[in-house]
């Protein structure tokens, strides 16, 4: 990482995990704090670059770190749904687009207007669920010449699985370059530090990091430059 090497460079980066609704007060959402996006975000202004991040559910003091900061726009968003709509958007004009949230893959079919009673439901409630749209494939589908399209793999496997797993989703999402994300109850989602593994177009592992969310995302940006 250099002062300034990123100037010039319009980014967009998502951050945080979906919430989907299941009536007016409950929804299905994930773990993500928003930590490792708003860390890329950060870093990416630090260096120069024009940022809009797009806020799914980011911890209020998390998100603080971006908010108002010279070099960053904020756009939120709730649903899946909604993120597809925002990304897609304000990405016509981006070079660079680092999808770190962390999307709901189902929603609920029928989201209920009235909050749902325990009455009359003593075999229990089922919920159905139906597919949402893939943003990383759809950004991959629009992407123009010049820009850039980068993917995390959130994925409970380790080592070899791991980077196997990594690899057939680097080549289906068609991606220019995937940070695998080990997760688990305590790694990668909500904490501090983070490790990824950087895979390129060609399935080739390109950086390892390890350490606080702002230093993997210094590597990442700096993989980023690397292949462009
Ligand atoms: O927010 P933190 O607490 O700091 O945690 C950071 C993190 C662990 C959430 C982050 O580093 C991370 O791994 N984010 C991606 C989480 C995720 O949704 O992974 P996935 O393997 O399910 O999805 C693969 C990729 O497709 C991701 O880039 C995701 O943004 C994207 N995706 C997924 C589903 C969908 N419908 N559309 C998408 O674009």
């Amino acid at each position: 990482a250099e002062p300034g090497d990123l100037a010039g460079l319009r980014v967009l980066v998502s951050a945080g995990g979906t919430r989907e609704p299941i009536d007016p007060v409950r929804y299905i959402g994930n773990r993500s704090s928003g930590k490792q996006g708003v860390a890329l975000a950060v870093a990416a202004a630090e260096r120069g670059a024009d940022v809009v991040l797009i806020a799914a559910h980011v911890d209020g003091q998390v998100l603080a770190e971006a908010s108002g900061r010279s070099g960053i726009r904020v756009v939120r968003a709730g649903t899946a749904a909604e993120l597809a709509d925002v990304v897609f958007a304000e990405s016509a004009d981006i070079d660079v687009v680092v999808m770190a949230a962390a999307v709901a893959d189902f929603r609920v079919a029928d989201v209920s207007p009235r909050k749902l009673s325990k009455e009359g439901r003593a075999r229990g409630l089922r919920l159905d669920l139906v597919e949402n749209v893939d943003i990383l494939a759809g950004l991959v589908e629009r992407r123009r010449d010049g820009q850039t399209v980068v993917g995390f793999a959130a994925e409970t496997a380790q080592e070899d699985e791991l980077l196997e797993r990594g690899r057939r989703k680097r080549a289906r999402k068609g991606v220019d370059l995937l940070a695998v994300n080990e997760v688990g109850w305590s790694k990668g989602f909500e904490s501090d530090d983070n490790a990824l593994h950087i895979i390129d177009g060609h399935g080739e592992v390109v950086a390892e990091p390890k350490g606080s969310k702002r230093e993997v995302a210094d590597a990442l940006w700096d993989a980023v430059l690397s292949v462009r």
